[in-house]
């Protein structure tokens, strides 16, 4: 199993992706102009960022962006690049509360963006390895299969070309099938750093290892501040899923992970489709060869950031490869995050009461690829001022009492749960050294509950578990050697430095000595 020590790219987690083995390094200048105005910050260097950048230094802005580890560390490195006419939100779902106009444009806005991919590609003359596949969703019981035929209704009605189907791509047994025509795969690595390229070609400026901790906005402009350095930009692009601090979008996306194996069979038997059941949650296969080696990339097993046994989830999704495929070998796996809207939708443009001209795309649940390059156009065209036909549908500011209200009480109630469960619930050793080498663990020590970690050389690290957003208590993820928090997906390294989510500050670190 590959970890993430010797790879081309880094990611967040102790787990490798099959694209960080298998990506182009490209170097930044990696320093910004003290004295410049730019006209766009981007905040985050996965494929939303990127994108949005292109678009806007193509069209005359000159703009940086700002990455706190390095590209594709996020959820663009750990992403499986299935692109789909069909999204997690399902269309009798959007029909339902959003109405069959809204079906209509997501069902062209997700074609539109296969066709915009692809294009960016020929056009920049990357090899990201795309290619048209056809899809296939198929049911394995009578519940699945009735929602799966108002699936086919909706989507048809929505405009996308799917049709019942006699097979499924695979040999897993199933009820009743729908193919998905011109779906497609790439490899978004190798796709973000053509893009990055390109973007740098033409006077775009990229900062890697840099986390911005604070903005100002004064006197129109935005002060975003990283270390001592300040960079001044006229706007600001959030690329980051949920942007940082407490606001109103922490609240309305629910963070989860999912979990991917990459392995090679013992037959080739290999799909060359791409294929998703209808379980929950559900599993999602394709095939990805690179330098003449084939890799079966099975997903599933997802579940809130924080909360489930990620050893576990691998347990299962690898009981489940094994249970339908023959399998030689394990060669990769990996975790990646994503966060679910509460209506099921996006939310894509000026950020709510944030700052003047401060934009955020996040919500994309598992279709980041898809959503991250529709929000990219559609920040571009806010920021220069043109219409833009998705951008009220997907408005963060939109007001949807009903669409997705149960969902909305039902996440912000666990995360209040957390907050007091958490502080009433302590576990208890009696010694730190209880912990095995490579443990994490939320223990009290002397009345204080700490975030203990030893490494695999004995060194333990203390921190204080209370989560920097809004203090919640992090749990350890063993597989990933994080500390991952279950309220809106903060996520820390064993040294307590934040990897991702809304969290702007570390976790504190408690000397050992003072204990
Ligand atoms: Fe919000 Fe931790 S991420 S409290």
């Amino acid at each position: 199993m590959k970890d993430n020590a010797d790879k081309i790219s880094q990611r967040d987690g102790t787990h490798s992706s099959l694209w960080q083995s298998t990506g182009v390094k490209i170097s930044h200048s990696n320093n910004a102009a003290n004295d410049a105005l730019y006209d766009t910050l981007i905040i985050g260097g996965g494929i939303t960022g990127i994108t949005t950048a292109l678009l806007l230094q193509k069209q005359g802005q000159n703009c940086i962006i700002a990455e706190a580890h390095t590209l594709g560390f996020g959820t663009t490195g750990g992403t499986t690049a299935h692109l789909n006419t069909f999204l997690d939100a399902t269309y009798p779902e959007i029909d339902s509360d959003f109405g069959k106009e809204a079906s209509a444009q997501m069902a062209k806005a997700s074609k539109d963006m296969i066709s915009f991919i692809q294009k960016n590609i020929e056009e920049l003359s990357i090899d990201a390895d795309f290619k048209y596949l056809d899809a296939y969703l198929f049911s394995q019981n009578e519940k699945e299969t009735k929602e799966l035929r108002s699936i086919l209704n909706a989507a048809q009605e929505a405009g996308v070309a799917v049709t019942e189907a006699a097979e499924n791509g695979t040999s897993i047994s199933f009820d009743y099938s729908l193919r998905f025509s011109n779906q497609a795969q790439f490899h978004p690595l190798k796709y973000i750093r053509g893009l990055a390229r390109a973007f740098e070609n033409i006077g775009g400026r990229i900062l890697e290892n840099t986390f911005i901790h604070n903005i100002e906005f004064k006197n129109e402009i935005h002060h975003a501040k990283y270390g001592e350095k300040i960079i001044r930009a006229k706007n600001v692009v959030y690329a980051t899923h949920v942007p940082p601090g407490v606001n109103i979008l922490s609240l309305r996306n629910a963070p989860y992970r999912s979990y991917v194996l990459a392995v090679t069979l013992k037959d080739d038997h290999y799909p060359d489709c791409l294929i998703y059941d209808m379980q929950e949650p559900y599993h999602y296969l394709r095939t990805h060869e690179i330098n003449g080696k084939k890799y079966l990339i099975i997903g599933g097993a997802d579940h809130k950031t924080g909360h489930d046994d990620p050893i576990q989830a691998f347990d299962t999704l690898e009981q489940y490869a094994k249970t339908h495929f023959q399998i030689n070998a394990v060669d990769y796996r990996w975790s990646s995050q994503y966060y679910v809207p509460v209506d099921g939708l996006p939310y894509v443009g000026q950020l709510p009461g944030g700052a003047e001209r401060t934009f955020v795309a996040t919500g994309f649940n598992g279709n980041g690829m898809i959503l991250g390059s529709l929000s990219a156009t559609i920040i571009s065209d806010l920021i220069f001022g043109k219409e833009n036909q998705y951008a009220k549908l997907l408005s963060p500011s939109r007001l949807k009492p009903l669409a997705g209200f149960n969902e909305f009480i039902k996440e912000n109630a666990d995360v209040a749960y957390h907050f007091l469960a958490d502080r009433i619930g302590t576990a208890h050793i009696k010694d730190i050294t209880d912990l095995n080498s490579g443990e994490g663990k939320v223990v009290e020590y002397n009345g204080e509950k700490l975030a203990v970690y030893k490494d695999d050389k004995g060194k333990v690290t203390a921190l204080s578990p209370v989560c920097t957003h809004a203090g919640c208590i992090v749990n350890w993820n063993p597989e990933e050697k994080s500390w991952d928090c279950p309220c809106h997906g903060g996520r820390f390294s064993t040294s307590g430095t934040v990897i991702t989510g809304p969290p702007r500050k570390n976790l504190e670190e408690i000397p050992i000595k003072h204990l």
